[in-house]
C-alpha cells in the first residue's frame, strides 16, 4: 500500500494508469488540486483548490478486479457512511454511484480498469465536496458540499483518512462476500422515482424499480420491465 498526496497534478486517476506497474495493490493518491481532473461520460471534473477531497486508489488483487461491479457502489456507500457519521442526513446513492443529498450531488466516483490478455488492476477515482460553498451553474446536476450542509468547515486530512479507512475495510469485506445489498437498497436515491433515460440513443420516460441484490437497476417504460447495468443509461430526474 502506498499513500502519495499531490500539490497538483493532472488527475489522480491517470497518475494510477501511468504507474499502477510500480505500485502496490491498494494504493492511494489524492491532490489538493487537478488540472484536468476527469468524470464520467468524458466530462471535465473541476473542484476549487485545497476545497475538497480528490483522490483515487488502485486494486490489483484479482478476487476484487472480477467483482468490479460491484465495486463503485460499494465504495460510494462507504462515502455515504462516512458521510452519515459527519450528521448529514438525507445521504442516498443515485445508482449506480453517485452520492446525493437530497437533490444535489456531493460526491462522482469513476471507476477505470486496465485489460491487456485480461483485467490487470481497477482504478476507482473519488471526488468528493467537502469545504467548497459555491458552484458554477452551469453544472449538469446541482451541487452540494459537506460544508454546505453542516454549516461548519472539515479537517480535509481527518476526513481522507477515515475515508482510506473504511474503504480498505469495506473492499475487504467485498471479499469475504459480504453482502452490502440491504445497506445499499435502504439508500436508493431513484427508487420510485420517474425519470428520463437514454435508452437505445432515444429519450424515454421511465419509473425506476430499484437497484437488485446483484447490483442492476431495474427500470420501467411502455409496460416493459427492463434490468440494466452500469454505463448502458444516463438518467436525468
Ligand atoms: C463523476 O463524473 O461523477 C465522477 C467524478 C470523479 C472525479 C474524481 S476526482 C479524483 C479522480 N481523478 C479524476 O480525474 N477523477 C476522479
Amino acid at each position: 500500500m502506498n499513500i502519495i498526496h499531490f500539490d497538483t497534478i493532472d488527475s489522480t486517476n491517470t497518475y494510477l494508469k501511468n504507474n499502477y506497474q510500480v505500485l502496490d495493490d491498494m494504493s492511494f493518491v489524492s491532490a489538493s488540486y487537478q488540472s484536468m481532473g476527469r468524470g464520467r461520460n468524458n466530462r471535465l471534473w473541476t473542484s476549487d483548490k485545497n476545497k475538497n477531497l480528490m483522490f483515487s486508489f488502485l486494486i490489483k488483487d484479482e478476487i476484487l478486479i472480477n467483482k468490479y461491479h460491484e465495486i463503485s457502489i460499494i465504495v460510494a456507500y462507504t462515502i455515504l457512511e462516512i458521510l452519515k457519521e459527519y450528521g448529514l442526513n438525507d445521504v442516498a446513492i443515485k445508482w449506480p454511484n453517485d452520492v446525493y443529498v437530497k437533490d444535489e450531488k456531493i460526491c462522482g466516483i469513476l471507476l477505470e480498469s486496465i485489460s491487456l490478455e485480461k483485467m490487470e488492476c481497477l482504478i476507482v477515482g473519488v471526488g468528493l465536496n467537502v469545504n467548497q460553498d459555491k458552484f458554477p451553474d452551469n453544472y449538469i446536476h446541482p451541487a452540494t458540499s459537506v460544508f454546505k450542509q453542516l454549516n461548519r468547515e472539515i479537517e480535509i486530512e481527518i476526513l481522507k483518512d477515515k475515508i482510506y479507512q473504511r474503504i480498505i475495510i469495506n473492499m475487504n469485506k467485498i471479499k469475504d462476500d459480504y453482502n452490502f445489498y440491504l445497506d445499499i437498497k435502504n439508500h436508493d436515491y431513484l427508487k420510485d422515482k420517474k425519470a428520463n433515460a437514454f435508452i437505445h440513443n432515444e429519450v424515454k420516460n421511465v419509473i425506476v424499480e430499484g437497484i437488485n441484490e446483484d447490483y442492476t437497476l431495474t427500470i420501467k417504460y411502455d409496460d416493459k420491465k427492463m434490468k440494466i447495468n452500469a454505463g448502458e443509461i444516463t438518467f436525468h430526474v
